[in-house]
This record gives C-alpha cells, sequence and structure tokens, in this order.
C-alpha cells in the first residue's frame, strides 16, 4: 500500500466551508482568490462542508443541500480548477464521521465550551442551555477533517484558529497516548488583508448581516449595491474635504482596483475636496462590474452543465475518501480497532 501523500510531495492544504449561502466578495478578498494562487504549489483540498453545516440547519436541509452546488459553481467561477484543486463533500465521506467519534473521547466538554468561537456562535444562535451536541461537539469533526488529509496548513480566518488549536491538542494528545505518529499538527494561514467591510460599513461582509455583494451578482444587483455604499458621512458638498477612514468606497477600490497611482490621486482629491462621492462610487463600479462579469459569465455556463460540476464534486470527493481512508485505517490500527 503507498503510505498517504507520498505519491505527491506537495505540502497538504485544506480549507472548507459552511454551504449554507452563495459567496461574497468578502470571501473573495479573505479565501477565494488565495486558493486560486495555493493549488499552484501545494496539494489543495477544499471542502464542501455540509455535515458541519447541518450542525445548526437540522431544520432547512434544502438549504444546505442547494448551497453545495451555489458553492461549488463560485469555486470554479472564481478559478479553482478541480484539475488542480480536489473540491469534496464532507458527508459522502464516511471515514470523517468515524474519526470524530474517537476523537470525541479526546476532549473534554469544558474544553469544547471554553472554545470561543463555538461559544460566539452558541450566543449569536440563542442556543442558551439547548446546544446541540454536534454543534457543541463540531470542532472534533473539524479536527477530523484537517487530520484525515494529513493538511499542514489550513488557511482560515482569525476565528478559526481556535478550531486549529484543538485540533493540535487532539493530534497531540493521540500521538502521545499511542506512541505514534500518524497525526500531524496543522497551522492556521490567517490572510494579512484584513476582513472586507459591508456595503453598510459594518466591519463584515455577511449574508446575516444582509450587507454582501455576492459573486453571481448580476450588473443590476452590482449597480444597485454601488448605490449604497457607505462613504463619508461629513462629506456633504462636493467641495468640502473628504475622509477616507471607514469609507467602505475606498476600502473597495484599495482591494480591487489595479490602478493604483490614478487611485491615490483620486484620494488625494477627495480628502482635499471638490470630489463628488458620485465620482469615485463611479469607479468604483467600473471595477467591480469588470472584475465580477467574467466571474457571472462563467458560474453561468457551469450552472448550464449540472452534469459536469456533479461529475467534478464526485470525483473530487472519491479521491479524497481515498485519502482519508488510508488516514482512519491508520487510527484504527493504533487503537486496535482491527480485529480481521
Ligand atoms: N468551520 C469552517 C467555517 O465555518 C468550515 C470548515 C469545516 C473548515 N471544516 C473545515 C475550515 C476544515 C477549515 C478546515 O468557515
Amino acid at each position: 500500500m503507498t503510505p498517504p501523500n507520498q505519491t505527491n510531495t506537495l505540502p497538504v492544504i485544506l480549507t472548507g466551508d459552511r454551504p449554507t449561502g452563495p459567496l461574497h466578495l468578502g470571501h473573495f478578498v479573505g479565501s477565494l482568490r488565495n486558493r486560486v494562487a495555493y493549488q499552484h504549489s501545494y496539494q489543495q483540498f477544499v471542502m464542501l462542508a455540509d455535515a458541519q453545516a447541518l450542525t445548526d440547519n437540522m431544520d432547512d436541509i434544502g438549504k444546505v443541500h442547494r448551497n453545495v452546488v451555489e458553492v461549488a459553481l463560485d469555486y470554479m467561477a472564481v478559478g479553482i480548477d478541480p484539475k488542480l484543486t480536489t473540491i469534496l463533500i464532507q458527508s459522502q465521506i464516511p471515514e470523517l464521521a468515524e474519526l470524530t467519534f474517537y476523537y470525541l473521547n479526546l476532549v473534554t466538554v469544558a474544553r469544547l465550551e471554553r472554545n470561543p468561537t463555538v461559544k460566539e456562535e452558541i450566543r449569536q444562535r440563542g442556543f442558551e442551555r439547548d446546544i446541540p451536541a454536534g454543534f457543541l461537539t463540531y470542532p472534533a469533526s473539524q479536527a477530523a477533517d484537517i487530520t484525515a488529509f494529513k493538511a499542514s496548513l489550513v488557511p482560515v480566518g482569525e476565528d478559526q484558529i481556535p478550531m486549529i488549536e484543538q485540533t493540535n491538542e487532539i493530534v497531540r494528545r493521540f500521538n502521545r497516548m499511542y506512541n505514534c505518529e500518524i497525526l500531524m499538527e496543522a497551522r492556521a494561514l490567517v490572510p494579512e488583508i484584513g476582513r472586507l467591510p459591508g456595503i453598510d460599513g459594518k466591519a463584515k461582509m455577511s449574508k446575516s448581516l444582509g450587507n454582501t455583494i455576492n459573486l453571481g451578482a448580476t450588473a443590476d444587483e452590482i449597480r444597485a449595491a454601488v448605490k449604497q455604499v457607505y462613504t463619508d458621512p461629513l462629506h456633504l458638498r462636493v467641495q468640502d474635504p473628504g475622509h477616507l477612514e471607514g469609507n467602505v468606497a475606498f476600502m473597495y477600490l484599495d482591494a480591487f482596483d489595479n490602478d493604483k497611482a490614478a487611485l491615490e490621486e483620486m484620494k488625494a482629491h477627495y480628502v482635499r475636496g471638490g470630489l463628488g462621492d458620485s465620482i469615485v462610487k463611479k469607479r468604483l463600479e467600473v471595477v467591480l462590474q469588470e472584475m465580477l462579469g467574467p466571474i457571472r459569465e462563467r458560474r453561468e455556463a457551469l450552472a448550464q452543465d449540472k452534469g459536469y460540476v456533479m461529475q467534478v464534486l464526485k470525483e473530487g470527493t472519491m479521491k479524497a475518501r481515498e485519502v482519508a481512508a488510508r488516514t482512519t485505517d491508520e487510527v484504527r490500527r493504533a487503537l486496535g480497532l482491527s480485529y480481521f
């Protein structure tokens, strides 16, 4: 048997998303464009974490099911190439559930309750004392995701750092208890660029806040969103000096406008006074339409060919399952669970 990942010596990188809604510009800046770059220098797995999404969506399984395909379309439309990246559906790999079941014995309930991300999510969801056990314990499932593929790097937002820490605690515990080096510690790779604010000026672009620009947005939706983009409330008349701090129009231009010289000039003019918001927004609209137009076209073409998309997901999942099965086999042996 070939040991895992020795046919391909590139380091393994794994990321995932809960498929609960379409992806937006915030995802693009924070993760998608990095994935497009990483796929050339790493062995990359990208997981549609539908089982994790169910931990707080058992009453809305249709949403999860639908968004598996929507998010897969987003991935491929931005340039995640299934020839270079393995895209997989979490729920279709039962070995991940098996690993989770073992790992749950290597964490305490108290430790799970202390996980700051889980804690915050419990608060946001208003679970109070009625926390689904699967929700409380999903960090063990995420540890299974990461270790099954022997990922050494996990690109994630800052909020996911506690998950990687908990994964590494499980890894160290497992390897120490069974005197082996089967599981690998992983490192979080947090993007340097901060979060993209929402169009309303809130710190985070997020579906639940309703302040997103989706990757599949139509030209009209983009136009409408740009109109709403938060600028400088003190910039009332064109001749007034404007402020760049907290000005979402300029923050987006910083993120997406490739003509940096013209942008710097525009900023100076804005700060000096004499440049209206409408000019800034006109430029922002051009930049966003140019960037999102081709993504939308690819997305629409792929959406016409669901058969192809499902084939990509099936092949990716099958390939990923082989890797996960090898790790699970090693884990079973270490636990003395190989009888036949
Ligand atoms: N918890 C991640 C999120 O909410 C999604 C996720 C599931 C993930 N499994 C993962 C991220 C494994 C990185 C690695 O965004």
